[in-house]
């Protein structure tokens, strides 16, 4: 990525957690239109063309988002003495909420992947608790979820949340993310998915890492072969690896199967297998186990005299 546009990010990154701070800035719509002409005609400047009325001496080395505030943004009108300094850093730590959505308008205009930037409609970025315990991580988003903007909800979505809510939790207070953000292209085919390429996942790859870092959850689950690769690396089964726990970066991680692997009438009997391994979760979370709930999925015995 250039300098300008890693600039630029850093701007908008900054932009946004001043909003969620509650503070606006105002801008002329001829201040914006150039700010945005300036992403299209730009792409590798080491600083803005002629120098617009908004953002300009941006940053050129690579400045973090969010955590170290951009050069100061020009305000017009001159702010009114009782507002806070739009410009200051804030003086309290950002919470993870705050952190995940200045990190969203990042990714949002991601072009790592030319052709997946080309072919989405959009960026898949994750949703639910910023401050979640559980975290869950598929593999990329498929039509439904590129349509909709959210990972997991189409079939295997529903199947997800429907797990999700077994274990006793809304689906909104877990964490879902994918190792892909953007739907992997299928030229050629208008229907059907395909796995990610390594390539692919190696580049988006840093994005779940940072949401891992923000919101460290108390524990990870990987979803099918493609999340337990790309979270732990190698080339493991997820037959063989399943059931037993894991550490990503020091959080407990637990490898199940995908539910678009569940959905397969022959796999029928793997449910009960995913259901033990979260109920492992629950476990390591310390919520407690009905018994009720030890029996789900299990062959119901032969019905006595009923
Ligand atoms: N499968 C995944 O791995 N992720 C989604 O978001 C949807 C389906
Ligand atoms: N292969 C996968 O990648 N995931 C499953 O859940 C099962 C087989």
């Amino acid at each position: 990525m250039s300098s300008f546009t890693t600039a630029l990010d850093a701007v908008l990154g900054h932009l946004e957690v001043t909003r969620l701070h509650g503070r606006t800035l105002k801008a002329s719509r001829s201040a914006l239109a150039a700010l945005r002409a300036s992403t299209e005609t730009v792409p590798t400047l080491a600083a803005p063309p002629a120098p617009p009325p908004v953002a300009a001496s941006a940053p050129s080395a690579v400045a973090p988002v969010a955590l170290v505030p951009p050069a100061p943004v020009q305000v017009a009108p001159a702010p009114k003495p009782s507002e806070p300094k739009p410009a200051s850093a804030p003086a309290v730590p950002l919470s993870k909420a705050e952190r995940l959505a200045a990190m969203r308008s990042r990714t949002a205009s991601c072009v790592l992947c030319p052709h997946l930037a080309e072919s989405r409609k959009s960026v898949v970025f994750g949703v639910g608790d910023p401050d979640a315990r559980l975290m869950f991580v598929g593999e990329a988003p498929g039509a439904d979820e590129d349509v909709q903007g959210e990972p997991f909800v189409g079939r295997a979505g529903q199947l997800l949340t429907k797990i999700i809510q077994t274990m006793g939790f809304a689906r909104d207070e877990v964490y879902i993310a994918n190792i892909l953000k953007c739907r992997p292209d299928t030229p050629g085919q208008s229907y059907g998915n395909r796995a990610p390429t390594n390539e692919e996942m190696q580049t988006c790859l840093p994005y779940l890492e940072e949401q891992i870092d923000i919101i460290r959850p108390e524990v990870l689950v990987a979803l099918g072969g493609t999340a337990v690769r790309g979270l732990l690396g190698g080339e493991p089964k997820i037959t063989s690896v399943r059931g037993r726990w894991h550490d990503f970066r020091g959080i407990p991680l637990m490898p199940t199967f995908h539910p678009s692997f569940l959905l397969r009438p022959e796999n029928e009997s793997k449910k009960r297998l995913t259901w033990e391994d979260m109920l492992s979760v629950k476990e390591r979370l310390g919520l407690e186990i009905t018994e009720r709930e030890r029996r789900y999925f299990l062959p119901k015995a032969a019905p006595a005299g009923e």
